[in-house]
């Protein structure tokens, strides 16, 4: 592909240089598009062909269904890495050593004691609170109980960031649940792993002792392995934005969450489970279902298929699936909505509307069946996306502000009104 790309606009010839990525991707370099044109920009409803960033952090190839995390591929980092070594691979660009591994355990451990007046915040909330708006005020509020903003330039305090915020997040995910469920707010233990820890806080039950389950240990630790970063994804370029203008990191967090919360997004995981319930309960027609998917005129979509970037299997749905058959075989939990959604997958994939739009499966349609198995409630599967997501949000988040993008500020194309004179109340 030639190095530059010719436009012309009203019979002038301009060219603009082509990135090309390290898979081959490549982009034309439009930012100097307004000043030579004088005034003429592109528009991309939803961003659908528009790079916001070069990154050396994620690699989707959407037609071929690969994902890698710098370079490493899912389904080797799923099967052979835990969620901290994930974490740590993502945020500082190298699989940890044994010994930067077991610091940075140590280190997550030191700072998983939150402020107990986020107690009082929680308090504050109802019961009915929707738990991913819990948990995104909690994120912006701990920028009150850790002021200062990050110094980007110190890698010291950079890394006390990572692992202050990687410690607290599981904290304020436990006691968003518990909020709801009216049980003590509980801190686990030190001695316990990181995905052991979180389950205690999550499960324990104050007149018992908690019993960690190794299947479920080991599910959730993958399903955070694959939930961890996305490259530009929705909730991620919101972080992003956010951090642009020099916002903390705990407000650039608070906001990706409220953007993940979104069923066309990470709330897709809630509205499968809730889709395949209705599914059941109306009889288990899936026919029907499909049908009303197709319908133009019908507001009903297919949750947890189809995916901007992934025109063919999304690979963590393959891995997700496959998880979900072994956890609720090992657990002997039979789940008749898997049947149900099993069945909607193959009759997808034969289904020449889903087939011609290339619409497959995505990360949030067997996830849920994976929490639920867990007894994970339905409006907290979106937490554990939030969750599983952090490492990503917070290495784009860096790697945004170390390369020092600009402010993200979006220009228009204005159709409203031309000038026109104010008319006075009495004359209108
Ligand atoms: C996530 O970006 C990421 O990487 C996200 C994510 C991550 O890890 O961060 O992967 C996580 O958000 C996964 C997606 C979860 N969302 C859902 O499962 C919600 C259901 N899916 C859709 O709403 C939709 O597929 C999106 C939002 C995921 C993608 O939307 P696009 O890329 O804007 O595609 P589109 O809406 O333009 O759809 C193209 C066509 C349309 O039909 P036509 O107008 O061409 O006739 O496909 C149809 C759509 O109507 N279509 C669907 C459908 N998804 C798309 N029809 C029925 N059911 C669906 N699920």
């Amino acid at each position: 592909m030639s190095e530059i790309a010719k436009l012309e606009v009203g019979g002038k010839v301009y060219e603009f240089p082509i990135y090309t990525g390290t898979e081959d991707e490549s982009a034309i370099d439009i930012s100097k598009l307004r000043g030579v044109t004088e005034g003429v920009i592109t528009i991309d409803r939803g961003y659908k062909n528009t790079g916001s960033c070069l990154s050396e952090i994620t690699f989707l190839e959407g037609e071929k269904g690969i994902l890698r995390y710098r370079g490493y591929s899912i389904e080797e980092l799923a099967e052979k890495a835990d969620f901290l070594e994930v974490a740590f691979l993502l945020i500082f660009g190298e699989l940890p050593t044994q010994e930067q591994l077991d610091k940075f355990n140590s280190d997550i451990k030191k700072n998983s004691v939150v402020d107990d007046d986020i107690k009082k915040i929680i308090d504050a909330f109802p019961k009915s609170a929707h738990p991913m708006g819990v948990l995104s005020s909690l994120t912006s509020a701990l920028t009150a109980f850790n002021p200062g903003a990050v110094d980007i330039d110190s890698e010291e305090d950079m890394y006390n960031s990572v692992v202050g915020i990687l410690g607290k997040f599981p904290v304020l995910v436990a006691w968003t649940m518990r909020k709801k469920q009216g049980l003590p707010l509980d801190y686990g233990k030190k001695s316990l792993g990181y995905i052991e820890n979180l389950l205690k806080m999550m499960f324990k039950q104050p007149n018992e002792k908690y019993i960690q389950n190794p299947i479920i240990v080991n599910a959730l630790d993958k399903l955070l392995i694959l939930h961890a970063d996305h490259e530009q994804n929705c909730s991620t370029s919101t972080v992003r934005i956010v951090g642009s203008s020099h916002a903390g990191l705990f407000a650039s967090l608070s906001a990706g969450i409220s953007a993940l919360w979104g069923p066309l997004h990470g709330g897709a995981n809630q509205a499968v489970l809730e889709m395949l319930e209705g599914i059941k309960k109306d009889g288990g027609d899936t026919n029907k279902y499909m049908a009303k998917a197709k319908d133009k005129n019908d507001p009903f979509r297919l949750m947890g298929f189809g995916h901007r970037v992934y025109k063919n299997f999304d690979p963590r749905a393959k891995i997700i699936k496959k998880a979900a058959d072994e956890v609720l075989g090992n657990l002997g939990v039979k789940d008749p909505v898997l049947d149900i959604a099993e069945g909607l997958e193959s009759q997808a994939l034969a289904d020449d509307y889903f087939v011609a739009r290339k619409l497959y499966p995505n990360v949030d349609f067997y996830s849920g069946i994976i929490y639920r198995a867990m007894g994970i409630p339905t409006d907290m599967f979106t937490v554990m996306f939030a969750l599983g997501r952090l490492p990503g949000w917070i290495a784009q988040w860096k790697e945004m502000r170390l390369n020092n993008e600009p402010i993200g500020r979006p220009r228009q194309i204005y159709t409203g009104e031309s000038l026109r004179e104010f008319v006075p109340v009495e004359k209108r």
